[in-house]
C-alpha cells in the first residue's frame, strides 16, 4: 500500500475545518522556521539589555521594586522572562496532547489531521527553543508550581474540542500579545526579540485553527455540555495564566517568594499587563459565547477579566 504523495485537499461537505486546515498547510509549506539555524545561540548576549519592558515585570511600582537595585531590575525581569518562557513550553506540551490525541482520532489523510501534526512539529520546535533560551540565559527552567504541574497530567483528558482550543487560545494569545509589544523593542536582549519574532509568525497560525475550532465546536451542543466547556475554559485559563510567573523568580533578586507573590497578585500594574494580554481573545471568547455561567469567577479572579 502506498501513501499518498501530497495531502489530498478538503471533500465537500467536510466543513470548514478542513479547508481551513488546508489553507494553514499551504502557509507551512511557504514559511517556517528551524530555531536551531535562525537563532545564532553562541552570539554573546548583550550585557546590561533588558529582558522584558519594566512596566511588564510583576513588582513594576511597587514597594518591593522601589527597594531593587537598576541590575536587580533587570536580573528580575530576566528571571521572569523565563519563567513564562518554560511555562509556554510547558502549555505546549499539553497542546502537543491534545493535537496528537485529536489525529489519532481523525483521518490521517484529511486536511485536519496533517495540519494537527504540522502544527505538533511547530510546537516541537518551539518548546527547544523556549528551553534553550532559558539555558542560554542561565537561569532555573521553573515552569508552574508542581501542583499545577501535576494538574496538566489531566489537561488533556478534561478537555477537548471548544474548552480545549479556547484554553490553547488565552495561553497562545496572552503570550503572542506581550511578545509582539516586546519584538520590536530594541532595548530588549537580541536572543530575547529573535525567538519572540519566530514565536509571532508561528502562532498565527496556530491561532487561526483553534479560532475555527471553538466556533465550530461550540455549535449545536447541548446546555449541559456548553456549561461544562465553559468551566472547563475558565478553569484552565486560570491556572494557566496564574502560572506564568513563578514565586520562586523573587528570590533571585533577595525576596521572599511568597512575599513577592502576594505584591504581584496586588499590583494594578501586573493585573493590567493579563488584562491586557487577553483582552482581544477575551473579546472573541466572550463572542463566541464561551465566557458565561459558573466560570465567570474565575475569569474575574484571573485578572483577564474586569471586575
Ligand atoms: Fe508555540
Ligand atoms: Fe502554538
Amino acid at each position: 500500500m502506498s501513501a499518498p504523495a501530497t495531502t489530498r485537499s478538503a471533500r465537500p461537505g467536510e466543513g470548514d475545518g478542513n479547508a481551513t486546515a488546508a489553507r494553514l498547510l499551504r502557509s507551512a509549506a511557504k514559511k517556517s522556521y528551524d530555531p536551531d539555524v535562525d537563532i545564532d545561540w553562541d552570539a554573546p548576549l548583550v550585557e546590561g539589555a533588558i529582558w522584558v519592558p519594566e512596566h511588564r515585570v510583576s513588582l513594576y511600582g511597587t514597594e518591593l521594586w522601589e527597594r531593587l537595585t537598576p541590575e536587580q531590575r533587570i536580573e528580575l525581569g530576566k528571571h521572569e522572562a523565563c519563567s513564562v518562557a518554560s511555562v509556554g513550553l510547558w502549555f505546549e506540551t499539553l497542546l502537543m496532547q491534545r493535537l496528537l490525541k485529536d489525529f489519532y482520532a481523525d483521518d490521517p489523510t484529511s486536511d485536519r489531521a496533517q495540519w494537527a501534526l504540522t502544527e505538533v512539529a511547530d510546537e516541537c520546535r518551539h518548546s527547544q527553543m523556549f528551553a534553550r533560551l532559558v539555558h542560554r540565559a542561565g537561569v532555573e527552567p521553573y515552569g508552574p508550581i508542581p501542583f499545577v504541574h501535576q494538574l496538566g497530567k489531566l489537561f488533556s483528558v478534561v478537555n477537548w474540542g471548544p474548552a480545549a482550543y479556547a484554553s490553547i487560545l488565552v495561553a497562545e494569545e496572552v503570550l503572542d500579545r506581550l511578545q509582539r509589544e516586546q519584538a520590536n523593542d530594541d532595548r530588549i536582549q537580541p536572543l530575547m526579540r529573535q525567538v519572540n519574532r519566530i514565536h509571532i509568525m508561528e502562532e498565527a497560525r496556530h491561532v487561526a485553527f483553534a479560532r475555527d475550532e471553538v466556533t465550530r465546536g461550540l455549535a449545536g451542543l447541548s446546555r449541559a455540555e456548553l456549561a461544562y466547556q465553559r468551566f472547563m475554559c475558565a478553569f484552565t485559563s486560570f491556572f494557566v495564566v496564574r502560572s506564568l510567573i513563578n514565586p520562586k523568580v523573587y528570590a533571585a533578586v533577595g525576596i521572599d517568594p511568597a512575599e513577592g507573590r502576594r505584591a504581584a497578585l496586588a499590583n494594578p500594574h501586573h493585573r493590567e499587563m493579563i488584562r491586557f494580554g487577553g483582552e482581544k481573545i477575551l473579546a472573541f471568547l466572550d463572542e463566541a459565547g464561551m465566557i458565561a455561567g459558573p466560570g465567570q469567577a474565575l475569569w474575574k479572579k484571573s485578572f483577564l477579566l474586569e471586575k
